[in-house]
């Protein structure tokens, strides 16, 4: 099996995460696409969803799901989301698409977070991938700083040649050279930088459960 069709594998297992009756939290990505169209079979039996990014939301409403705004709804029992990289403890590397500010909002609103990824996903250790970190324009060049200063190399995320704005209209850095040992005392720590405004390493907003695509079948990780 290929990596889309292992994403395809994924996207459908995580329909037995969705509670009949319910609105489901929806992250953003390649992968998750893979569950919204998997999704469209069961519309009829959800309320709707709340969605992580614009591009999602899109996607759910051509397929007939109706969306709902976060400060709509209470707790949202399951969030379903990809990642960019996840450990063995669930821990995860996310913004690759961007959208890493409203996955962290819609993640923290929910009760388990059902991560969703190809086994090309799994690391011992965080940092391979750069981490993504979505920054106010204004505090760029000091950030680029301090990430030089922890060891990392930091650029500003680029498309079609100038800073790519993010759906809430700030600037994504790309921080690569990292080793994350402690993603909990890490993202505590980036938050707190002026500027930063959501670091891409999901470790308070962990996964509860992962299901990974290989090529024996979907394996089922709980954290
Ligand atoms: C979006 O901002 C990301 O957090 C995605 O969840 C992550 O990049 C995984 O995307 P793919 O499913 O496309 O690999």
């Amino acid at each position: 099996m290929n990596q889309d069709e292992l994403k395809t594998l994924v996207g459908q297992a995580a329909l037995q995460y969705v509670v009949p009756g319910e609105i489901v939290g929806v992250g953003t990505g390649s992968t998750v696409n893979k569950f919204i169209d998997a999704l469209a079979t069961m519309k009829d039996r959800i309320r709707g969803a709340v969605s992580s990014s614009n591009a999602s939301t899109e996607r759910l409403k051509a397929l007939g799901i109706p969306v709902f705004d976060s400060n709509e709804v209470g707790q949202i029992s399951v969030y379903i989301d990809g990642a960019d990289e996840i450990d063995n403890q669930g821990f995860m590397i996310k913004g690759g698409g961007a959208a890493l500010t409203r996955e962290k909002i819609v993640a923290a609103q929910s009760s388990q977070f059902v991560c969703i990824a190809d086994e090309s996903k799994l690391v011992d250790v965080l940092g391979r991938f750069p981490v993504p970190v979505e920054v106010i324009p204004m505090a760029t060049q000091r950030l680029l700083r301090q990430f030089a200063g922890m060891g990392g190399t930091a650029r500003v995320r680029l498309k079609d040649g100038r800073p790519l704005v993010t759906d809430n209209g700030q600037h994504i850095l790309d921080v690569k050279g990292l080793q994350i040992s402690d993603p909990l005392r890490f993202e505590s720590e980036i938050n707190q930088w002026p500027g930063v405004v959501t670091v891409g390493v999901f470790a308070h907003q962990k996964a509860a459960v992962c299901l990974l695509g290989t090529t024996g079948g979907v394996k089922i990780l709980e954290f």
